[in-house]
């Protein structure tokens, strides 16, 4: 077995939950400590207001933009687009244009707090593609997402590192999602030169490319590597390091995902419809305990089997408790084969850290891989999540992600040996 496939399992394997060790270590902080959620650049970078009659701007302003603002009595909640683990946000995108009119050819930050691109770098002759895929040139988009891994270790420590991962494949999700409703093609790239991007995009240890999501025309032409490096901008007020998670990452950067054929998905949304479910969709707190129909649950599923348009492929395992759908017998499936039957709400709310959630809802959702890169397969499941809450919440079902679950004993409920990368809940 190669080392770095051992790697990833032992670093899933180390931060695995169990009813003792969530008894001993239940994460409580101090909520006035938290590192701020958003990276801004000085101010002296020249900014480009995004404006949502623009088809370009919306475009890239939909992958992560606010959708709500919420006042808690500890402050302002800004939510997002995309989801996250405890609502922290360790993820930040950055985006290449490149022969877009009225765009300067360039390497901006989004500036999702105040829904702007920073331009931090100009192109000359150089370029991201480089290091992506070496040879050729993208008059389009690059869209790179990175963690801020501070923002999610604070509270989360070493487990974090499946919340960053997770949440970047979310992120990747809605980058996704908006490319459906401009009409672009994307492809997802997770087999990089990561390591020396890092470095020249200026993020010392504190922050890490995770993935790659390239729109546009490819042309077979050589693009230098960045001929400056991009000075290091802090993504968090202050920062206390996690050699933990700097080495999982390392690890599982270096190891080469599975491959397979690239495919692109089709979906038959209205767009209208889309455009409304991406702005509005949200993470249910409390179900009624209703159930869905067994019509609107197999065409999530369907939407779930589509293709995922990359060619560094870790294959994932979906395994559905059933609870509460009509015509539906209650048990465990494997895609919509029937593994055994049996009400298990009880069993999920409990393996689910007694969150409620998992009990009440129509379905409780497991993701299980035997990868051979986890950094890609963790990704692929927050992808898949992604497309999860909106395909569940366009078809008016809702939906939410399930990072806190005991490892041993749901693969004991699920009968693999396989790790459970995620779980996640729909109903009503
Ligand atoms: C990777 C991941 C794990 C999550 N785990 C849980 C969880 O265990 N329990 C829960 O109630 N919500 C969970 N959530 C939902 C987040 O709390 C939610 O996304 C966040 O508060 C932002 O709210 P929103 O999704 O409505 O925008 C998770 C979300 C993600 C992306």
């Amino acid at each position: 077995m190669p080392s770095s496939q051992i790697s990833g399992k032992a670093y899933h394997e180390a931060t695995k939950h169990s009813y003792l060790s969530v008894q001993l270590d239940p994460n409580y902080v101090d909520a006035s400590t938290q590192p701020s959620a958003f990276k801004v650049y000085p101010k002296f970078y020249r900014r480009v207001k995004l404006n949502l009659n623009n088809p370009v701007h919306s475009f890239i302003s939909l992958t992560s933009t606010i959708t709500l603002e919420k006042v808690y009595k500890d402050g302002p909640y800004k939510l997002r687009v995309n989801p996250s683990a405890g609502a922290l946000y360790p993820t930040e995108v950055y985006v290449q244009i490149r022969g877009i009119e009225g765009m300067v050819d360039g390497i901006y930050h989004l500036e999702v707090e105040n829904n702007c691109l920073t331009l931090i770098y100009e192109l000359i002759d150089d370029g991201l593609e480089n290091y992506i895929i070496p040879g050729k040139s993208i008059n389009g988009f690059i869209f790179l997402i990175s963690c801020v891994y501070y923002r999610s270790s604070w509270k989360y420590q070493n487990r974090s590192i499946r919340y960053c991962f997770l949440d970047s494949g979310h992120h990747l999700g809605a980058v996704a999602a908006s490319a459906s409703l401009y009409n672009r093609d994307i492809q997802l790239i997770f087999d990089f030169d990561k390591i020396a991007l890092n470095s020249d995009l200026g993020f010392e240890n504190k922050e890490f490319i995770t993935a790659c999501a390239v729109s546009g025309e490819l042309e077979n032409k050589k693009i230098r590597s960045l001929r400056l490096k991009v000075p290091f901008v802090s993504g968090t007020d202050y920062f206390e390091s996690n050699q933990f998670i700097e080495d999982a990452y390392q690890a599982t950067t270096l190891q080469k995902s599975r491959q397979h054929k690239l495919e692109y998905p089709q979906f038959d949304f209205d767009r209208d419809k889309f455009y409304q479910t991406i702005w509005n969709r949200r993470s249910i707190r409390r179900f009624r305990k209703e159930a869905i129909s067994q019509e609107d649950y197999l065409y999530v599923v369907q939407q779930l089997q589509q293709s995922i348009p990359t060619e560094n492929y870790e294959q994932l395992e979906i395994y559905s408790v059933v609870h509460r759908v009509e015509g539906m017998t209650p048990g465990l499936y494997k895609g919509t084969y029937l593994v055994k039957t049996g009400n298990f709400s009880e069993k999920t709310g409990y393996l689910c850290i007694n969150q409620a959630i998992a009990k009440d809802s129509a379905v409780t959702l497991f993701f299980v891989s035997d990868y051979l890169n986890y950094q890609t397969a963790m990704q692929i499941a927050g992808f898949l999540g992604q497309r999860l809450y909106l395909t569940s919440n366009y078809m008016g079902i809702q939906c939410s992600g399930i990072g806190a679950y005991y490892d041993d004993e749901t693969q004991e409920l699920l009968e693999t040996n396989k790790d459970v990368l995620y779980g996640m809940v729909i109903g009503r």
